[in-house]
């Protein structure tokens, strides 16, 4: 039996000890979590995205929106009083990679599906300052120039598979019919619109 005092007297001693107590702090919380249906299965009613969303999410993620934008509405009133019920773990099961995000220079787009029209979400993707004049958002208008490329909807659908997304053999095989001749403008106002409105917020 190691005297405490040896420990607290050794560095090195310490350091090794330290890092087993904290491991077994760390593990105690995170292991769990692995095992619990609550962080591991879709919420009920949950579908995988169309692909003309899916899409979207790709230009989402291709144009850096996550850089300003957290989709992660965390438990507390304030937030749930802005942006709608807070965020659960079983709404991005089938995200890979998820875009919970860490930066709010915007809000928080984790509930924006419904919210504003499709033709908001153009001109203000298209120009920020025409719909709110102090915005700081940089404008888009390129993506409604900029076509999908539709031969590879079906395969991105099959990696998703492939990692435990359920589509099925007709969404793969429809997928690129699903987008074709649809700008990039399309798939991201489609994207947003879908956003969070599985849980609809109690407001
Ligand atoms: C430089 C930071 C920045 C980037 C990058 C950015 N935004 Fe924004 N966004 C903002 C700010 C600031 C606002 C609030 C002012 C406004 O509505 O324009 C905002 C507002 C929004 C809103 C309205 C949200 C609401 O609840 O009112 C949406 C939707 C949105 N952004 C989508 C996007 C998308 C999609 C992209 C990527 C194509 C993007 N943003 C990129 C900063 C950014």
């Amino acid at each position: 039996m190691i005297k405490h005092e040896a420990l607290e007297k050794n560095i090195g001693l310490l350091s090794i000890f330290m890092v087993i107590a904290v491991a077994i702090g760390g593990l105690t919380q995170i292991v769990p979590l692995f095992f619990q249906d609550v962080t591991t299965q879709p919420v009920e009613g949950m579908k995988p995205r169309p692909a003309l969303e899916l899409e979207g999410r790709d230009v989402y993620i291709a144009n850096g929106c996550v850089g300003c934008h957290s989709q992660m509405i965390r438990p507390f009133r304030a937030e749930t009083e802005r942006y709608g019920h807070y965020s659960v773990a079983g709404e991005s099961v089938w995200d890979h990679p998820f875009l919970w995000g860490s930066k709010r220079t915007g809000p928080d787009l984790a509930r924006v599906g419904g919210r504003y029209s499709d033709d908001w979400h153009r001109a203000h993707l298209n120009n920020p300052r025409d719909l709110v004049p102090e915005s700081i958002m940089p404008a888009y208008p390129f993506l409604a120039d900029t076509r999908i490329d539709s031969t590879l909807t079906g395969k991105k659908m099959a990696v998703l598979r492939s990692l435990g997304v359920p589509y099925t053999d007709a969404d793969i095989a429809g997928a690129s019919e699903a987008v074709k001749g649809k700008t990039e403008m399309d798939a991201l106002v489609a994207y947003l619109q879908g956003l969070g409105t599985l849980i609809k917020s109690k407001r």
